[in-house]
C-alpha cells in the first residue's frame, strides 16, 4: 500500500492529474461544536499539565451512554472502558497483553493491513482465519462493517465467535472503527450485545470515522475488564494520558447533537448507490463503511489503471492473499473527485 502511495505520488507529479481514490481518512472534519469544545478547553489555563494517566471519568461514562443509546449494551464505565490515543494504537496493545510469543493470531483476509503489524510486535505467528471449525489459535481480530470487504456482519458470526473462544480459551477483537457506517437501513451491529462476548474480547471504537476526528487520535476499548485494565497499565507507562482538551472534546462529540454522523453515513450511502451503479459490468459490493470493494475484470491491475487511467485504487493483495484479483476504492473523497473517478473506471472497463 505504501508503495502504491509512492508510485501514485511520483505519477501526479507529471502528465494529466491523478485522481485518487485509494485514501481512507474522511474527507470532512469533526462539526463546529466539537471544535469550539477544543478551542475552550485549551484556553482554560489549568488544562496543560497530565490529564488523567486513564482517561476522564466523564469521558468514560458518555462512550458507555453512547453505547447503551446506540447499540443497546450496557457497560460499566469505570472497569469496562480504556481510553486510547486512536484505534490503531489499541490493535497493537491488545496483541501485546494477550498473546505470548510464538502463538499464533486469526486475522481477516483480506483484512486491514495494519493487523499484521500487531502479530509482528507480540513475535506472534499469523494465521488467516476460514472458519470456526478449523481455527486454532490465541486470538482472533474481527472488523464489521469491513475495510476493505465492506460487507457487515453475517448472521450469527459474532455469536459463533463467542462459542469458539469460550471453547478454546482464545481471546477475541472486533474493530469496530466503521460500526455507526451502515447502509440500506441495516442498524450498526456491536459486538459486545451478543452475550457472552465481555467474557471473551473486546470491542475497539473510533472517533475517526464517525466524527471525523482522524488526526486528532481518540478511541476506545470496550468490554473484557481484565484487558481493559491491562490495555489501561500498558498505556500508564507508554503514553502517561490523553491532552486534556481532545478529551474534552470527546465529550462534546459524544453527548452532543449527533446529526453530523447520520449526515456522513447518508453521504457515503448516496455515494456507494452512484459508484455500485457505475461499477454494474464488475462485481462491487458494499453494505457499509466508505469503501467499495470490487473484483477487477480479467487483465486489469491496480497498477494499469494508476498508469493508464490515471486513477488511483487500493489493490487488494495489499489486505491479504484472498485480496488478490479484487481493489477497494474510497468514498471520502469530494463528489467531483468520486465522478471522475467513476468515468475513468469505466472507461477502463
Ligand atoms: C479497520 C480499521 N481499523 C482501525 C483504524 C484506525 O482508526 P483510528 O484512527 O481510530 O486509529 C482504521 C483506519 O483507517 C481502519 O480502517
Amino acid at each position: 500500500m505504501a508503495l502504491l502511495a509512492r508510485v501514485a505520488a511520483a505519477a501526479a507529479a507529471d502528465g494529466e492529474p491523478l485522481v485518487d481514490l485509494g485514501r481512507g481518512n474522511p474527507e470532512v472534519g469533526p462539526p463546529a461544536h466539537v471544535v469550539e469544545a477544543l478551542q475552550r478547553s485549551a484556553a482554560r489555563p489549568d488544562v496543560h499539565g497530565y490529564a488523567p494517566f486513564a482517561g476522564l471519568p466523564s469521558l468514560k461514562e458518555a462512550i458507555a451512554a453512547r453505547y447503551g443509546d446506540v447499540y443497546g449494551v450496557t457497560l460499566d464505565p469505570a472497569r469496562e472502558v480504556a481510553v486510547v490515543p486512536g484505534s490503531k494504537t489499541a490493535l497493537m496493545e491488545f496483541a501485546l497483553v494477550t498473546v505470548e510469543r510464538g502463538e499464533t493470531i486469526l486475522l481477516p483476509d483480506p483484512g486491514y493491513a495494519d493487523y499484521p503489524s500487531a502479530v509482528a510486535l507480540a513475535g506472534a505467528r499469523r494465521a488467516s482465519f476460514v472458519s470456526f471449525d478449523t481455527a486454532d489459535g490465541a486470538a482472533l481480530y474481527l472488523n464489521y462493517p469491513s475495510n476493505p470487504t465492506a460487507s457487515c456482519v453475517p448472521d450469527g458470526l459474532f455469536a459463533d465467535a463467542v462459542r469458539w473462544a469460550d471453547r478454546t480459551g482464545a481471546c477475541v477483537l472486533h474493530d469496530f472503527a466503521y460500526g455507526d457506517l451502515v447502509f440500506d437501513g441495516r442498524r450498526p451491529q456491536s459486538f459486545l450485545a451478543v452475550e457472552g462476548a465481555r467474557e471473551v474480547g473486546i470491542e475497539l471504537f473510533s472517533m475517526s470515522k464517525s466524527y471525523g476526528m482522524a488526526g486528532w487520535r481518540l478511541g476506545f476499548v470496550l468490554g473484557n475488564a481484565e484487558i481493559v485494565a491491562r490495555i489501561e497499565e500498558l498505556q500508564d507507562h507508554v503514553f502517561a494520558g490523553i491532552f486534556r482538551p481532545v478529551q474534552e472534546a470527546g465529550i462534546a462529540a459524544l453527548t452532543g447533537t449527533q446529526d453530523s454522523v447520520e449526515e456522513r453515513r447518508a453521504t457515503y450511502e448516496r455515494r456507494r448507490d452512484r459508484a455500485v451503479a457505475a461499477l454494474r459490468n464488475v462485481d462491487a459490493q458494499s453494505e457499509g463503511t466508505f469503501f467499495v470493494w470490487f473484483r477487477l475484470p480479467e487483465q486489469m491491475t491496480a497498477e494499469r489503471l494508476l498508469s493508464e487511467h490515471r486513477v488511483a485504487v487500493a489493490p487488494g493483495e495489499g489486505f491479504g492473499e484472498r485480496g488478490r484479483g479484487w481493489a477497494r476504492i474510497s468514498l471520502a473523497v469530494t463528489d467531483d473527485a468520486l465522478d471522475e473517478g467513476l468515468a475513468r473506471l469505466r472507461a477502463a472497463f
